[in-house]
């Protein structure tokens, strides 16, 4: 089989942040808690005109600037944002973005699993038509409401991947193992914009997959903790990879522990100051490692894709000769260090402006428009979006 893997990568967030200090303050929590206890320092925070499909847009326009938008033959959209329970978020974004009408444009769900459910559909696109290329992007907002355990680990972000049979950034390898199994760790009812979470079973389950995953592909590929440069997790907050990482670290040796453990660091800084994007948090996972570490050229990875549910993959990678070449660290890092900070009362009253569910017309508050894609409200039970010229 030829290589494929991953040629470009985009990222987009919003343009407001919230500052965990604050939010403990105000919720009567040690700073401590969010900071070191759950691991996250600041959340992005979603004005309603920022949703899943201007973000995947936003995302994909990053990723393919400059690029031959020619080959690409289809747009997977991996969010549980879901903004319409029938039409798939990926033909907004086709139509933001001016792609041909000839391609295909499709949604993909499984909680943050459907992003790597997209990319695997993807890899086998392109690996039976190289000269073809899929963009797969993962987008989403995490809401679970204010004054509830899981609002220190909200965020909003997409990431977006161009895959191909040049892989300049990653070459994947054919060698990931799966697990589903239902549990009742977290969900989003249909009449419900916040997600419902028993945050402790969650992580329980979620360490249980990683741990089950990871015997059996260390079973099936005889590779052990020794082959990899790097583990990278879904990080729905920065301590819930942490603790897989641990359990993975067992039987390294002190310095790839070390080695490991400060790689694990550099892939949770963008997480750290975004929060949870769902289905594109281990692909921020990766991004923020590769811009944040100088790998080698052939440096394997492990990717941890975990959808509550629950559904889990493992798989690996290898980085690419000359991959840095390829991001943009100093756009990224202008990108965070350019939102605004808001304050509790601001963001409380942005979290509950949220389009009703019900056939009234909405309209988006202008004084939040940011970024090169926005949704304007609903009007006649149709969603609006508009671009920059
Ligand atoms: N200083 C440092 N650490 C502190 C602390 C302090 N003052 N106070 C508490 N902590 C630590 C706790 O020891 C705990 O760490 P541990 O898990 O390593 O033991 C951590 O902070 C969280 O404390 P906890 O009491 O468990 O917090 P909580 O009841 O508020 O719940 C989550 C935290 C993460 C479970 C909750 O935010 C949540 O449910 N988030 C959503 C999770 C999710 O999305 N799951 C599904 C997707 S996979």
């Amino acid at each position: 089989m030829s290589e494929v893997g991953i040629e470009r990568m985009g990222f987009a967030t919003t343009g407001l942040f919230l500052d965990m200090r604050d939010l403990a303050q105000r919720r009567g929590v040690d700073p401590e808690k969010y900071i070191i206890g759950i691991g996250q320092s600041e959340q992005s925070v979603a004005p309603s005109s920022q949703d899943a499909v201007t973000l995947a847009a936003a995302a994909a326009k990053d990723a393919l600037e400059g690029e031959d938008m020619d080959p690409i033959d289809m747009v997977l959209l991996g969010t549980e944002s879901g903004v319409d329970a029938s039409r798939a978020g990926a033909v907004y974004v086709k139509e933001l973005l001016g792609l041909p009408d000839r391609i295909r444009c499709v949604e993909v769900k499984q909680a943050c699993y459907a992003a790597t459910a997209a990319l695997s559909w993807a890899l086998d696109y392109v690996s039976k038509r190289p000269r073809k290329k899929v963009l797969v992007i993962g987008s989403d907002i995490a809401r679970y409401g204010l004054n509830t355990p899981g609002e220190a680990t909200q965020g909003a972000g997409a990431v977006a991947m161009l895959v191909s049979s040049s892989p300049a950034i990653l070459e994947i390898e054919d060698d990931g193992v799966f697990l589903t199994a239902e549990a009742e760790d977290f969900w989003r009812p249909p009449y419900s914009n916040c997600a419902l979470v028993d945050g402790k079973y969650s992580t329980q389950v979620y360490l249980e997959f990683f741990s089950r995953l990871w015997k059996r592909y260390r079973e099936e590929t005889g590779r052990s903790i020794q082959d990899f440069e790097a583990f990278l997790f879904h990080l729905p907050f920065s301590k819930m990879g942490l603790k897989a990482l641990r359990e993975a670290l067992k039987e390294a040796d002190p310095d790839t522990a070390s080695m490991l453990s400060e790689r694990f660091e550099a892939s949770a800084a963008y997480s750290r100051r975004v929060g949870n994007i769902y289905s594109g948090s281990l692909y921020l996972a990766l991004l923020s490692l590769l811009e944040g570490e100088a790998l080698e050229a052939g440096s394997r990875i492990a990717l941890f894709s975990y959808g509550s549910g629950a559904e889990a993959e493992l798989f690996s990678a290898r980085v690419k000769e000359g991959y840095l070449s390829r991001l943009s660290p100093e756009r990224h890092l202008k990108m965070l260090e350019g939102r605004r900070k808001v304050g509790i009362d601001e963001y409380e009253h942005l979290f509950s402006d949220f389009p009703p569910s019900s056939p009234q017309d909405y309209v988006c508050d202008k004084r939040y428009f940011s970024g090169p894609f926005r949704f304007l409200g609903v009007k006649g039970q149709q969603r609006m979006y508009e671009a920059d010229e």
